[in-house]
C-alpha cells in the first residue's frame, strides 16, 4: 500500500523516471518540485546532486528554501521503491497563502493519476497536519482544477469562497 515518506535518496531512479514522465506528457515538472529548484535541477541526475536536493527538501521545516517562504514539510507518496506524488505541508499562513495558496500543496505522477492517490495522499497528511497545530488546513485550487477540486471535497473540504481563479475550502485535521 502506498505510503506518505520523507524524501529519500533510495527514490533516486523512480524521482528522475516521474521527472521524465511530466516533461514527456507536456507538463512542467515545477508543479512536482516546486519553484527555485534551478540548481538542483542541474545537478540531481548525479547521486550527490539528487542528495543535495533531498537534503534541501529535509532542512525545509526549519529552513525554507526561499526567504519569503514559511516553514513546510516536504512528504512523498510512495510504494516500496517507487515515487508517486509529493506533498508538502506549509506550517503556517502568510498572507498570501491565506488568500490563495493555503497550507497544502501536491502532485501525482501523470502515469499514476486516477487511481485515487491524490485523495488519499492528501487524507493521509492530515494527521500531520495535527501534529504540526494546524486545526483548519486551508486548500486552493484553480476553478479549472475538477481533479484538486474533488480530492478536497473527498477530504471534506468546506466551500468558504472565490477569490480571482481560485477556490477556497477548510479541511478540519481531527474531531
Ligand atoms: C490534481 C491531481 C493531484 C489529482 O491526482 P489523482 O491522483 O489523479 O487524483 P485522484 O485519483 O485521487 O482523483 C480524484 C478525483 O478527480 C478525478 N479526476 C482525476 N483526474 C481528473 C481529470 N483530469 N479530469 C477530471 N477529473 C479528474 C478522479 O476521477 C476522481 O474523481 P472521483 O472522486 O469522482 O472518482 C493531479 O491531477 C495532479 O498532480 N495535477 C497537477 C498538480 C495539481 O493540480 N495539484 C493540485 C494543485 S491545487
Amino acid at each position: 500500500m502506498p505510503q506518505l515518506t520523507s524524501p529519500h535518496v533510495r527514490f533516486h531512479a523512480s524521482f528522475l523516471d516521474a521527472v521524465r514522465e511530466f516533461t514527456e506528457a507536456g507538463l512542467d515538472a515545477l508543479v512536482l518540485v516546486g519553484e527555485s529548484i534551478a540548481p538542483y535541477e542541474r545537478t540531481w541526475r548525479e547521486p550527490a546532486g539528487f542528495a543535495a536536493f533531498v537534503d534541501m527538501l529535509l532542512a525545509e521545516p526549519e529552513r525554507p528554501r526561499r526567504p519569503d517562504w514559511v516553514e513546510m514539510t516536504n512528504l512523498w507518496y510512495a510504494e516500496s521503491d517507487t515515487f508517486l506524488g509529493r506533498l508538502s505541508i506549509r506550517h503556517r499562513l502568510n498572507p498570501y497563502l491565506l488568500e490563495l495558496g493555503g497550507h497544502i500543496g501536491y502532485a501525482v505522477r501523470p502515469g499514476a493519476r486516477r487511481q485515487g492517490h491524490a485523495t488519499a495522499m492528501l487524507r493521509a497528511a492530515l494527521p500531520r497536519c495535527r501534529q504540526l497545530g494546524i486545526d483548519r488546513a486551508l486548500l486552493t485550487c484553480d476553478t479549472t482544477n475538477t481533479a484538486s477540486r474533488k480530492v478536497i471535497e473527498a477530504n471534506g473540504g468546506e466551500f468558504e469562497d472565490q477569490r480571482g481563479a481560485k477556490l477556497r475550502y477548510w479541511i478540519r485535521t481531527g474531531n
